[in-house]
């Protein structure tokens, strides 16, 4: 099977404790390679947009603040069948649900600062990488 791409954030709660390395070590270990990486402080623009099909959640404007809350590291991950490949080893959004082995597992402190993000399908990986990255940004 062909390598695909998937998009992944690493979230404030993680760059705070100075995880970054270890959750991308988790995310090449898993078979995934950062092809683009980027350290940013998301602006409150930023996370309403790329958030937005969450607009109407009870947890939505948390989840903003928290987004916004320190910087976060935005990142394209390939390999074959990225995005699957990613979720298995985020582990569920709840690290109550987490399995052994996963970041979420691992590293997540909450439902809310779990450590990563990543696209849930490659649709919308597509439209993840757009929001963050120009083609160029991208070498794989
Ligand atoms: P993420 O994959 O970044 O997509 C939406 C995020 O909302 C999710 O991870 C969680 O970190 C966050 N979130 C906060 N509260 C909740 C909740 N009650 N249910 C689901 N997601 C939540």
């Amino acid at each position: 099977m062909a390598a695909t791409r998937t998009f992944s954030i690493i979230k404030p709660d993680a760059t705070r404790r100075n995880l970054t390395g270890a959750v991308t070590k988790m995310l090449e270990e898993a078979g995934l390679r950062v092809v683009a990486s980027r350290r940013i402080q998301m602006t409150k623009d930023q996370a309403e947009g790329f958030y937005g099909v969450h607009r109407e959640r009870p947890f939505f404007n948390d989840l903003v603040s928290f987004m916004t809350s320190g910087p976060v590291v935005v990142q394209v991950l390939e390999g074959e069948d990225a995005v699957k490949r990613n979720r298995d080893v985020m582990g569920a959004t709840n690290p109550a649900d987490a399995a052994e082995g996963t970041i979420r597992k691992a590293f997540a402190e909450s439902i809310e600062a779990n450590s990563v993000h990543g696209s849930d399908s490659d649709e919308n990986a597509k439209i993840e990488i757009d929001f963050f990255f120009k083609p160029e940004e991208i070498v794989g």
